[in-house]
């Protein structure tokens, strides 16, 4: 096992265009850092690459909602990504973007080798056009109905609701996201790569090669698609944001974003290498060097045909190792949204559980959807903590140190009797070890927690407490539970990396190699001086965690609204509050303006009852010739009021639109003056 020395591992980049979610975490970030820290620890040579993806449709879709440039939005969540993946403990060594001078230069360069060798074909074809927007529309550009289940909202390039990978052309109905203008046929020039010329490439590296170390739901997406038979694909479109493609007679046209995002884990590469005296090319370029990918299952397409083939064409890159893509994570039986706010944002979740980085990061990861679409609740988020964290864990740990200094002042012991369970520690951490090289992390967990579960049973079998008058007995037990201790706070690592950090913090203790963790029956030595007692968990209480599943019910009360601008429901009267309501439908006579009050008018409205004089605050929504003749509802038993010297009685009701205009609410067919309305 691990007999490579190098790895590159890379994690998604996220779109720069809104904040990490628990999905996230889960999907790529948790268990990417578990392998790279594992790694590390087991002596390897570790390049552990991250940055924002920063181009791309649904960062200038942001920008244009929020009124803003694309380069405001990816300012923003840049930082606020970068932040939120360290303070989870991420230990990328670097973390960058994909609008860095040097990202533009590599990509650029990228595309030229590719199309200087003859790697693109170039192709005219009719692609959507929005004419008021001027703009061709890509990928989330377009919108229409699915083919496959008819969602009404699906994007040019995938319907998210099944799933399926779409092209612009095969929605129904199409329409602009920018305008909801059904667009144009309109001719452009693109260049595309040839998937086709690389289906037997493909075939003999994935399909013959990798049938056994990748993941099933990877290797299975994969099959399909090279069944399907791959097709040219454009890596350039007309957009104004994203990289300028570097070749003649493509002015004004930009990178696909999925051509330039991938370039950033080799730009990243390069920008880390310069400034740490590194060679970038040794961790792409040399054959001895495992290049892994941790994706979502949406990225598989990319990573595993696209991505591949494009190193492929260039001709210097290594393949992919593996590309361990996670399915799904759900929040509370139901898909985690962005739009509809069902999700669990990271950096929401560290303001809201502050030092409690690693409760997430062992929750995310016990339940990681490794092989099937996986759920989150928060009730079990509470368990895990308060159980298997505080309850064994924590426990455990605390039950040594406490003993430790009412024994024998914190100082270890002396091994007087040789435990089983002692000798059986390396192999926790070969098992461990094993799990997380073939992206196993639940069971990793799992295997460690055994560790933590053996710990308690030992204790609980020996009980040294009953043991006073055997104090030599005392003395082995107490140097065997610390063993164990002492083991559970250098094995945390990948996992919970703050806990590690306190635990043997606490004990006074050095990290030190896994391959030791694996070969060693002693990890403290007798006569160690070990520090303060001090708690590692903390227990999760029930208003904390209502208090998360209230703020999920908001969403969900907002969600179920057709229209999530309404204003909320006004107190509740009785009945007959409202029978004191005297409605009638009433035709507005005349209409002048209030002298000196931009906003007036002042109607004669026929009621039915009377011809009577009503103030209205109508004058910037209407014109005089607009009103004159129309019906209207009309509260009469209003009170008479005096509205600039004029008595006003009674009260014309509109409806207020959203947009702040107000309109009319006529009945369907002219009804006679003093109908009543109720
Ligand atoms: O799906 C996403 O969020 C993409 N931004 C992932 C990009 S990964 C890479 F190739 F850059
Ligand atoms: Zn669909």
């Amino acid at each position: 096992m691990c007999k490579t020395n190098r790895y590159t591992i890379t994690a998604a980049l996220p779109y720069a265009n809104g904040p990490l979610h628990i999905g996230h975490m889960a999907g790529v970030y948790v268990p990417s850092d578990i392998f790279a820290r594992y790694l590390r620890r087991k002596g390897k040579d570790v390049a552990f690459i991250g940055g924002s993806d920063e181009h791309g449709i649904p960062i200038t879709i942001r920008a244009k909602n929020e009124g803003v440039t694309p380069q405001d939005i990816v300012d923003r969540y840049h930082e606020n990504i970068k932040s939120t993946l360290e303070n989870f403990g991420v230990t990328f060594d670097i973390y960058s973007r994909t609008t860095s001078v040097k990202h533009k230069e590599v990509a650029q360069d990228f595309f030229k080798t590719l199309y200087e060798n003859g790697k693109f074909t170039e192709d005219v074809t009719e692609q959507y056009y929005d004419e008021e927007a001027k703009e061709f529309l890509a990928d989330r550009y377009i919108r229409g109905e699915c083919p496959k289940c008819q969602n009404p909202d699906a994007y040019g390039d995938q319907c998210e609701k099944c799933g399926s990978t779409l092209s612009p052309e095969e929605l129904v109905n199409p329409r602009s996201a920018l305008s909801g203008n059904t667009p144009i046929r309109k001719e452009t020039k693109n260049w595309y790569l040839p998937l086709d010329q690389y289906q037997d490439f493909l075939k003999e590296w994935i399909i013959d090669g990798h049938k056994n170390d990748w993941k099933s739901n990877v290797y299975g997406q994969v099959k399909s698609w090279l069944d399907d038979g791959l097709k040219p694909r454009a890596m350039t479109r007309d957009l104004n944001w994203g990289i300028p493609v570097p070749v003649e007679g493509a002015e004004g046209k930009v990178m696909y974003v999925w051509f330039d995002a991938p370039i950033g884990y080799i730009s990243f590469t390069q920008e880390w290498a310069e400034k740490n005296g590194k060679d970038w090319k040794d961790y792409w370029q040399n054959e001895d060097t495992k290049l892994v990918h941790f994706i979502g299952k949406d990225n598989i397409v990319f990573h595993c045909i696209i991505f591949p083939t494009m190193m492929k064409a260039h001709g210097d890159y290594i393949m992919p190792d593996n590309v361990p893509a996670n399915e799904f994570l759900n929040l509370e039986d139901d898909k985690i949204s962005t739009s509809r706010n069902w999700a669990v944002w990271a950096h929401e979740y560290l303001q809201d559980f502050p030092g409690q980085a690693d409760t997430l990061r062992y929750v995310l990861a016990a339940n990681m959807p490794e092989n099937k679409d996986n759920n989150f609740t928060w009730k079990d988020f509470q368990t895990k903590n308060n159980s298997e964290l505080v309850g064994i864990l924590g426990n455990f740990i605390n039950r040594v140190m406490v003993l430790s200094h009412k024994y024998y002042e914190g100082i270890v012991p002396a091994k007087t009797v040789e435990f089983e369970e002692v000798a059986q520690i390396k192999g926790f951490a070969t098992r461990i070890g094993e799990h997380i090289e073939k992206y196993e992390f639940r069971a990793a967990l799992t295997e460690y927690m055994n560790l933590a579960r053996l710990g308690n049973q030992f204790l609980q079998a020996q009980e040294p407490w009953k043991k006073g008058d055997n104090p030599e007995e005392v003395k082995g037990i107490m140097n065997a539970a610390t063993q164990i201790a002492v083991a559970l706070g250098q094995l945390a690592e990948p996992f919970l990396p703050f806990a590690s950090e306190k635990i043997l913090n606490m004990m006074k203790v050095d990290k030190i190699d896994w391959n030791t963790l694996e070969s060693t029956n002693e990890f403290v030595a007798e006569g160690h001086q070990l520090g303060a007692s001090e708690l590692i968990f903390a227990k999760i209480e029930d208003d904390a965690v209502e208090a998360q599943i209230n703020k999920l019910q908001e969403s969900k009360t907002k969600n179920n609204m057709t229209n999530p601008n309404a204003e909320p429901q006004k107190e509740l009267i009785s009945f007959d509050d409202f029978q004191k309501m005297d409605i009638r439908i009433g035709t507005i006579l005349e209409a002048k303006k209030v002298e000196k009050a931009d906003k007036l008018f002042e109607l004669k409205v026929d009621t039915g009852m009377d011809v009577r004089t009503i103030v209205s605050g109508i004058a910037e929504h209407f014109t005089l010739e607009e009103v004159v003749g129309k019906q209207a509802m009309v509260l009469a038993n209003l009170a008479p009021r005096k509205i600039r010297g004029i008595e006003s009685h009674g009260m014309l009701l509109f409806a207020d639109k959203e947009d702040g205009k107000l309109t009319f609410v006529n009945p369907e067919a002219e009804t006679p003056n003093g109908v009543q309305v109720g």
